[in-house]
């Protein structure tokens, strides 16, 4: 029989639990912090009808264009694996009522995100995305305090040197302008642009801003700014966050060739560059899209958001020599000489796990040699063989697997006391132990 030899898909990734202490760092910081800003979870499905991501996303970004996971069902309907968390939230929201709501509504989310995108560092097919998003408000305070919540989580992982940039790209009335002086320019480039950008000419010249190819994104560099064209409301919007920001003491820079690459953007965008992480430095992309909640459906509220790419976390904060928590080892391994033992291990086992401790013991039927030998590569803090005499006589005697020093615990209602004081004692010193008299 051919053997089978089947590998993980091209831009996915396994998270192997050498790994996962790191993810679990980073998903912990950023689910306190949000949670510390007033934001609450929500999850919402892996895949969506297609036409909700058309028609948020927009049919001229390469997200829609060349990115999509997109499946049939059996039955009619054609569904596309979610490329980023924002549509989604807003159609559960509005489908859920909570339009009726308390705002702003704040709410926050960790999910897996695919685009079918050329991989390299950075950059893959299935990602992850840690994400905010505050509807209700239009108050220039709301964007820098959901910068604040970005910049905040940024610090709190331990991510050092990251540069904040943001821009307005204006509202429907004054990019109607600002798509006519793109076109006047674009359009001397007919002949160079690639085969996408000439048929967003027409569509959306603003999308030819972010085509990824060198030679479109070489002839956008010159191309006018919209940050010229603002309306007198977007102009006022901008102006304010700028100076809530220079109060706040949040340091950025304006880069009026920030467009962002998804059509739901109105007046504020941002992203957080950390240089030192390769060609994919953006860490945190966000901005308002005061249009989208009407777009799909719901009344007219103004909203805003962020997401960061939880890899590209990973990669900065390793950069940076964040710290991490640490894997859970084993508090004490049971090892047992006879079935009597064994059984008596495996009770043992419970009562410490029941109490919060990690205790392992023998279910592979192994030599006590062999026991031995495991709990030392498992790292075992503390050891103890149980055989015939001990369960007879009540006592164990507990091994601490670094020193060698050795404790006997009456192997009666007083275990596992006794066993927290070992484990304290040897985890923060002696004059940790509660004064038991
Ligand atoms: P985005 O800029 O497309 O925005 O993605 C947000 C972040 O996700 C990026 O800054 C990056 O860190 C990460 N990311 C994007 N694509 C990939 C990829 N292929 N591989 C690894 N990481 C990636 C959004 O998705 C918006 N929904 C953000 C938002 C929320 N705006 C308002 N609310």
């Amino acid at each position: 029989m051919a053997e089978l030899n089947i590998k993980r898909p091209k831009g996915t990734q396994d998270i192997t639990p050498k790994e996962v202490n790191k993810w679990q760092t980073i998903e912990g910081v950023c689910k306190s912090a949000a949670e510390d800003y007033g934001f609450s979870e929500i999850r919402t499905p892996t895949f969506e009808d297609t036409k909700l991501f058309v028609r948020s996303v927009g049919d001229a970004t390469d997200v829609v264009q060349k990115e999509m996971y997109t499946v049939t069902s059996k039955g009619d309907s054609e569904f596309t694996l979610k490329p980023e968390g924002t549509a989604g939230v807003i159609r559960a929201v509005i489908e859920n009522g909570m339009l009726n709501e308390a705002f702003p509504q704040k709410l926050f989310y960790i999910t897996q995100c695919f685009r079918h995108e050329k991989p390299q560092a950075g950059r893959l097919r299935e990602f992850h995305q840690f994400g905010c998003e505050m509807i209700g408000t239009k108050s220039p305070v709301a964007d820098a305090d959901l910068i604040m919540l970005a910049a905040d989580v940024l610090e709190r992982i331990g991510i050092t040197g990251t540069k904040l940039n943001i821009n307005s790209i204006g509202c429907p009335s004054c990019r109607a302008e600002y798509t006519k002086a793109l076109r006047k320019y674009f359009s001397k480039y007919t002949d160079t642009l690639c085969e996408t950008c000439i048929s967003r000419l027409e569509k959306n010249p603003m999308r030819i801003l972010d085509c990824k190819s060198p030679v479109c994104s070489g002839i956008a560099k010159d191309a006018p700014v919209i940050l010229d064209y603002l309306c007198d409301e977007c102009k006022e919007h901008f102006d304010k966050l700028k100076s809530i920001l220079d109060a706040m003491g949040i340091e950025y820079s304006v880069n009026p060739r920030i467009v962002r690459g998804l059509d739901y953007y109105t007046k504020t965008v941002f992203e957080f560059i950390c240089d030192n992480i390769g060609a994919q430095a953006t860490v945190c992309g966000g901005g308002r899209y005061d249009g989208l909640v009407q777009d799909l459906g719901g009344a007219d509220t103004p909203a805003l958001g962020f997401a960061m790419g939880i890899e590209r976390l990973l990669i900065a904060a390793k950069q940076c020599n964040a710290e991490f928590i640490e894997h859970l080892n084993c508090d004490i391994y049971l090892a047992s000489i006879g079935e009597d033992a064994l059984l008596k291990t495996a009770q043992l086992a419970r009562d410490l796990r029941g109490a919060g401790f990690v205790a392992e013991y023998d279910i592979v039927g192994r030599s006590l040699n062999a026991q031995m030998k495991y709990a030392n590569k498992i790292n075992a803090k503390f050891s103890a063989v149980i055989g015939y005499d001990d369960i007879k006589k009540g006592v164990v005697r507990v091994k601490n697997m670094e020193t060698g020093e050795i404790d006997n615990l009456s192997l009666d209602d007083s275990f596992l006391d006794r066993f927290s004081d070992v484990l304290t004692s040897y985890v923060f010193g002696d004059e940790f132990l509660l004064d038991k008299d």
